[in-house]
């Protein structure tokens, strides 16, 4: 629309493509979206579209459908949704699910996640659920009046504001707030959420801002990352836990506007296979908060570094750089909250390496910002 291409002349001022100016806008996006709804908001509160909120006090099972990033987005929710409301989650790709001879769980909540709320596969899939019985169904989506929207009984509108890049950033982190938030909302409605569980996730969420913009304030050092990191044939990027999502997300930015073969692993599952083309030529993204599973992540590496892989880590742990692992030093640990942080240093690290490899970042090829055909 007119506006929309007013707003985005005037938005370029100071930055080189969309795609910088929506990365930059996320602390403050988060920000706003955290005084507007509360960092723990009731149900009530949170879900517009209908009175029955109390109804998802009996859900038996979660299933989330969606395409592409918002996939990746799902898949982080899961590892909120199973620890903190205690119930069996499912992920599903909607071209999938569509298709599928889905068995759905009697009392199943069906969460439908689309940035554009537009996107075919997934309209569709809803569609599908509820014609096998779903009568819980939310929709999530940065367009509040979409066709998604429209055929949920639940909304949330996770009002990112307008993304002219096609490529997604703020509008992903939009969504992984939203569904943070909803797992709380949850928690708290099965009974899961203590005071000191809530007092521990408000103070994350209060610091998420500020974290952020220290993510953002790494942009000369991750630079330096992407200008060597440009001139490779391939990439890996592995994480582990709510943080795999995390890579597979930063490998398809990467893929998307960097046109780089870049495939996101789970570092457990490096040994079944992937290790096969790690040679001195393949850079290894590693993603690495200090958590539970650091320890083992370490180990991964370390298969890596035995066959000459090039490392580069993004980690809040002090690790010494070498000739062969390159380290970037990550604001503190935010616990569960990490895959915001994280996600923000991969989309830096993405538009870095698309800038020295001079593709065409705003409008990538092949890709488009709705897709409205399966
Ligand atoms: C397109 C976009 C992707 C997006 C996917 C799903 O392929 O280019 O960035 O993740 O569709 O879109 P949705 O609007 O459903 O989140």
């Amino acid at each position: 629309t007119a506006t929309l291409t007013l707003n985005a002349d005037e938005a370029l001022d100071r930055f080189g493509h969309h795609m910088e100016r929506e990365i930059d806008a996320q602390p403050a996006m988060l920000a706003d979206a955290l005084s507007q709804r509360g960092a723990v908001p009731t149900l009530e509160t949170l879900l517009s579209g209908d009175d029955g909120v109390a109804e998802l006090a009996g859900i038996r099972a979660i299933t989330l459908i969606a395409s592409g990033s918002s996939h990746h987005a799902a898949l982080t929710a899961r590892y909120w949704l199973e620890a903190r409301v205690g119930i069996p989650t499912l992920v599903e790709l909607a071209s999938e699910f569509r298709y599928r001879d889905v068995a759905l769980l009697p009392g199943t909540l069906v969460i439908a996640i689309s940035q554009s709320g537009e996107t075919a596969d997934t309209v569709a899939s809803l569609r599908f659920a509820r014609q096998l019985g779903a009568t819980l169904t939310l929709a999530i989506s940065n367009a509040a009046d979409s066709t998604l929207m429209r055929q949920a009984r639940w909304h949330l509108a996770t009002n990112a504001g307008p993304e002219i890049a096609v490529t997604s950033t703020k509008t992903f982190t939009a969504q992984l707030l939203m569904l943070y938030q909803l797992a709380l909302g949850l928690a708290r409605l099965h009974g899961r959420l203590d005071a000191d569980a809530e007092a521990t996730a408000r103070d994350r969420l209060a610091e998420l801002p500020l974290r952020a913009h220290a993510v953002l304030s790494l942009k000369p050092l991750v630079d330096d990352w992407a200008r060597t990191i440009a001139q490779a044939q391939a990439l890996f990027c592995v994480g582990r836990h709510g943080n795999y999502p995390v890579v597979l997300e930063g490998a398809q930015k990467i893929r998307e506007v960097a046109y780089l073969g870049a495939e996101g692993h789970a570092g457990g599952e490096l040994k079944h296979g992937p290790l096969a083309v790690v040679d001195r030529n393949l850079p290894v993204v590693a993603c690495l908060p200090w958590n539970r599973l650091a320890e083992k992540m370490l180990a991964n590496l370390q298969e890596v570094r035995a066959r000459q892989g090039r490392i580069y880590v993004f980690t809040d742990a002090a690790l010494p750089s070498d000739d062969r692992m390159n380290v970037i030093r990550m604001p503190a640990s935010l616990g569960d909250l990490d895959p915001l942080l994280y996600t923000l240093a991969f989309q830096l690290l993405a538009y870095r390496i698309a800038l020295h490899r001079g593709t065409s970042i705003d409008t990538p090829r092949y890709l488009a910002k709705t897709v409205l055909t399966e």
